[in-house]
């Protein structure tokens, strides 16, 4: 598969972005954190001032995103580094006092079967923070998915477009909760949250999703309809949650946290 991470259009909503990461650092419990992980770390600009954050001895960033990998480099330093992984089976041998996860997990598939992976990973009173996006029902995400499912956007992409990750890979709020309670979490905390985003533009959501969600059919659509792709999705989008400017963007996230027992 092609890597169609692009950093620069990443960073293009840097600001609301680093919110929930914030969020999700503040549920880290204050305590000693001598090896910690940041699974799908992305440009590592995070990673790195979460690691100085937190105190953090040795803080590894793992993505499989060599475009990603390659922006992180900058911000790898003596306790920062960064590797070339596979968050869906990564795990390690009960020695991370920190799992960190910010808009990562929901990429993969069977969320239960991964946070026991990553759960295993945690020493004794280790901590696991992860923060996933929940909107798939909102008209930017819905509309994406619908125009995919049309031609010649559904042929190009052998008659079945990738589904949206979110719809299927997140699970409810409560769920997650469960989740930590089945791991023997001692204390945990679980929260959706809706962060509302003032854009400059409705049609700002497209250059929005295109750094992220939309890169699934950016690494299946031929070159040549990829564009037609993002202009159909913008007509769409726009007739759909009107041409104003500025533009009020409700984005709902789940963030959750839980303390591995001493
Ligand atoms: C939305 S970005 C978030 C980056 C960073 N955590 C942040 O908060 O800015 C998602 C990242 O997850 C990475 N990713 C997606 N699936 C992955 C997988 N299976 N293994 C490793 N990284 C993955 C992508 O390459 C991308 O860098």
């Amino acid at each position: 598969m092609t890597d169609t991470w692009d950093p620069q259009q990443y960073g293009k909503f840097a600001a609301e972005r680093s919110q929930p990461f914030w969020d999700l650092v503040r549920l880290v419990e204050d305590r000693r954190l001598r090896r910690a992980v940041d699974l799908g770390c992305g440009t590592g600009e995070l990673t790195a001032a979460a690691a100085e954050r937190l105190a953090v001895g040795v803080m590894v960033g793992i993505d499989s995103s060599p475009a990603m990998l390659a922006a992180a480099a900058d911000h790898a330093s003596t306790d920062v580094r960064f590797e070339l992984g596979d968050i869906a089976a990564w795990s390690g041998d009960g020695d991370h006092d920190l799992v960190l996860a910010n808009a990562s997990l929901q990429w993969v598939p069977d969320h239960v079967g991964v946070l026991t992976r990553w759960w295993a990973a945690l020493a004794p009173g280790g901590q696991l923070a992860v923060q996933v996006p929940a909107n798939a029902e909102h008209p930017s995400h819905r509309i994406a998915a619908e125009v995919a499912a049309e031609e010649p956007f559904r042929a190009a992409m052998g008659g079945t477009p990738p589904p949206d990750p979110v719809a299927r890979n997140v699970l409810d709020p409560a769920q997650y909760a469960i989740v930590l309670d089945r791991l023997g979490a001692a204390r945990q905390h679980v929260r959706l949250q809706v962060y509302g985003h003032t854009l400059a533009s409705s049609a700002a959501v497209v250059e929005w999703v295109r750094g992220t969600s939309l890169t699934r059919f950016a690494d299946v659509l031929p070159d040549e309809l990829w564009e037609p792709f993002i202009d159909e999705y913008r007509r769409r989008l726009l007739a759909t949650i009107g041409d104003a400017a500025p533009y009020f963007y409700p984005f709902k996230r789940i963030l959750f946290a839980g303390v591995k027992p001493a």
